[in-house]
């Protein structure tokens, strides 16, 4: 390569990566994938060193990150936020471990290995004790501020503990995350407010943090974990790593608990192998772990290079993203007939997971995206969450891509489609065999009445066949129908109508959940079965009485009442019932403790939320309310209870103090 070829390749390269730098930092809409950004900047990396006099000090490479947001004050950092250079193999990872033994002259060398948290990275500081500023990392030097967002994250502390002798001041960085699943519910909310889902965890962490709105912010279930101290007046002096790791929890800081010391680079690399299998079991996303070395002297004496010290790496996980063709988009018609675009993939693996269908969530994502039929696209999975198709490669465009057109009527049944907010929906109900389908899909899922063995495909030809048009017609169907069809052998039909008969006898808040109400999922299933003794008495609860219990608000309420009201929906449960289904004794069998007791919590517990005290009341077979009547059969009364409990002397109901109560759940009151 000549000069003159480097220089404009070199050119080309920054202004992209300041662009992108733009799109992500400034805009928080960001249009390439961190590694693909990475990749970007490596190549650039590589092209200075090759030709180092084409350095100007105005290169990407030469300072930390990006500007800012202007919305925001702009904040100096108490100290720079550097980043890490990141491997992937465990080769680069020993020629890290050799680089820092030579540097120190020394062979043993300990570090400390943690999660390397793919969320956004900000600093907070307190000043003796009290938070005082949090504000993201921006170029590594200024970032913004956003303490109003940062104080709404419910794990952050706003005070100290040990506020005794907090240090005078406290600077501590640490990675903003949602979880999985609050991921996954914030958008199933998007969606149905019409609105346009977010692509993975970490787009919400940050995007949440820079809301100017810090209400809205405050909807969102943040976390935070701490993993750095950027500096400490008047405070313990430290000499390690660990110590911080193991003094930040003291003040109260939450600090990820997979950490562990090595001696040895091979006890890292062991641990990051033990952490990718584990992956999939947390419910917050991590992209790989981070090493670093434990002796905060020897840190210094390695020091930092521009933009990453000398002393950490990030050792980087197998990526959960895949790049490849989107053949097509199809229509998906769900058990509520609302109708949701699936991205047809050529296969990929993603992370060992043959990937061929992604969603694309609605035609707002679709557009946002503007992606088209044919497209080169990166699809991207979080735990065990169905794959989203994140990004387009528009660079790739043959001119022969098309776009995505939504039908004009159901692709399933050929009904007329209506719109239901933000839903296109298919409005011929079980008629339209494909929420048929489902519906007899979740009605016997694992969750749900639990029918081993009746998976997709199955229902598919059950249905395809004519054999069953409802939940009910599987309880009629035969061995000798089920060996009919293709690919059964005597033995799996015969499991099937074992696992079939087997599901008579479950739960009534399995069989309330099985039934698909709006709004009903397991949890508050679990809510209802534990407040009415059969499907009869909740079929014939009014919205009042409903709305009493605890967790059950006025949309859940009208759904289960519109549910039962439905004529269809009555003869289904009657005929199920016929057929043997028999939900309410496996119910009554699992009463606990509290059952049919009413009970209700004033003033401020120790031990527990208030919440958390209602739930447990709950899963004990009792009632939490919040209003006492002579039916109340205790009121709790914790810390500074106020008027209930003039209300429950006057109305003669037992008062009991909180410790009464725990002796109550143990049978000892
Ligand atoms: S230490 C100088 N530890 O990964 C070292 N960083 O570029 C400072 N990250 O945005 C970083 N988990 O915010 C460190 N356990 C961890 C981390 C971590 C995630 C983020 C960091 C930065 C990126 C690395």
């Amino acid at each position: 390569m000549t000069e003159s070829q480097a220089k404009a390749q070199i050119e080309k390269l920054r202004e992209d990566i300041h662009r992108h730098n733009y799109l992500y930092y400034v805009k928080s809409c960001p249009q390439i994938s961190d590694a693909a950004y990475d990749s970007l900047m490596r190549q650039l990396q590589e092209l200075e060193a090759r030709f180092p006099e084409l350095v100007t000090p105005d290169s990407p490479t030469q300072r930390v990150g990006a500007p800012p947001a202007e919305e925001f004050k702009t904040v100096e950092h108490t100290a720079p936020m550097l980043s890490l250079d990141s491997c992937l193999t465990a080769e680069e990872i020993a020629e890290f471990d050799k680089r820092v033994k030579k540097l120190l002259e020394t062979d043993q060398p300990e570090y400390v290995v943690e999660p390397k948290l793919d969320g956004l990275s900000v600093e907070v500081v307190y000043e003796n004790g009290r938070l005082v500023r949090g504000a993201t990392r921006g170029d590594g030097y200024r970032g913004e501020d956003v303490s109003l967002n940062i104080k709404t994250i419910k794990s952050m502390p706003l005070l100290l503990r040990k506020s005794s002798s907090p240090p005078r001041l406290l600077a501590v960085r640490g990675e903003v995350m949602m979880s999985i699943k609050g991921f996954e519910k914030l958008n199933a909310q998007l969606v149905k407010d019409g609105q346009s889902p977010f692509a993975n965890p970490r787009n919400v962490a940050s995007g949440s943090m820079r809301q100017l709105d810090s209400g809205v912010t405050a909807s969102r279930p943040l976390d935070i974990f701490f993993y750095d101290i950027l500096a400490c007046a008047g405070g313990p002096e430290f000499k390690t790593h660990w110590q911080i790791l193991h003094t930040l929890p003291e003040w109260g800081l939450k600090v990820n608990p997979h950490i562990e010391k090595c001696r040895q680079i091979g006890q890292a690399i062991e641990f990051h192998q033990r952490l990718e299998q584990e992956r999939n079991k947390l419910d917050y996303e991590i992209d790989g772990v981070v090493i670093k070395l434990n002796d905060l002297q020897a840190r210094e004496k390695l020091g930092a290079k521009s933009r990453s010290p000398r002393w950490a790496v990030a050792y980087k996980f197998e990526p959960r993203r895949g790049e490849t063709r989107l053949e097509d988009i199809t229509i998906q018609v769900g058990r509520t007939g609302a109708l949701t675009p699936v991205a047809c993939l050529r296969p990929v693996d993603v992370g060992g997971v043959t990937i061929s269908r992604a969603t694309l969530h609605n035609l707002d994502y679709i557009h946002n995206l503007e992606v088209k039929i044919g497209d080169r696209v990166k699809v991207e999975r979080a735990g065990d969450v169905i794959p989203a198709v994140v990004e387009v490669d528009k660079t790739a465009r043959t001119g022969a891509e098309r776009d995505f057109q939504m039908p004009d009527k159901c692709p399933v049944c050929g009904s007329a489609l209506t719109k239901n907010g933000a839903y296109i929906m298919c409005g011929a109900g079980l008629s339209c065999p494909a929420q048929l389908k489902e519906s007899i899909r979740h009605y016997a899922s694992k969750q749900a009445m639990d029918i081993d063995g009746l998976g997709g495909k199955i229902v598919d030809k059950l249905v395809d066949e004519g054999l069953i048009r409802s939940v009910a017609d599987l309880y009629g169907l035969t061995k000798e129908q089920l060996m009919l069809l293709e690919g059964f052998a005597g033995k799996s039909s015969q499991n099937i109508i074992k696992a079939i008969a087997a599901s008579k006898k479950r739960s009534l808040a399995r069989f309330i959940y099985a039934l698909g109400i709006r709004n009903v999922g397991r949890h508050l299933a679990d809510v209802l079965a534990r407040q009415f003794n059969s499907i009869q008495q909740l079929a014939e609860a009014k919205l009042d009485s409903l709305m009493q219990i605890n967790e059950i608000g006025p949309e859940v309420a009208s759904c289960v009442v519109n549910f039962f009201a439905n004529q269809h929906n009555r003869e289904l449960i009657q005929a199920l019932m016929r057929q043997g289904v028999n939900v309410a004794q496996a119910e009554i069998q699992t009463a606990g403790v509290l059952q049919g007791k009413r009970i209700v919590f004033t003033g401020s517990l120790s031990k527990l939320s208030r919440s958390q005290a209602q739930s447990l009341v709950e899963s004990l077979g009792g009632r939490a309310t919040s209003s006492i009547s002579r039916a109340t059969d205790y009121v709790v009364a914790g810390e500074n209870a106020g008027s209930k409990l003039a209300e429950a002397e006057r109305l003669g109901v037992k008062i009991i103090s909180e410790e009464e109560f725990f002796k109550l759940l143990e049978n000892k009151f």
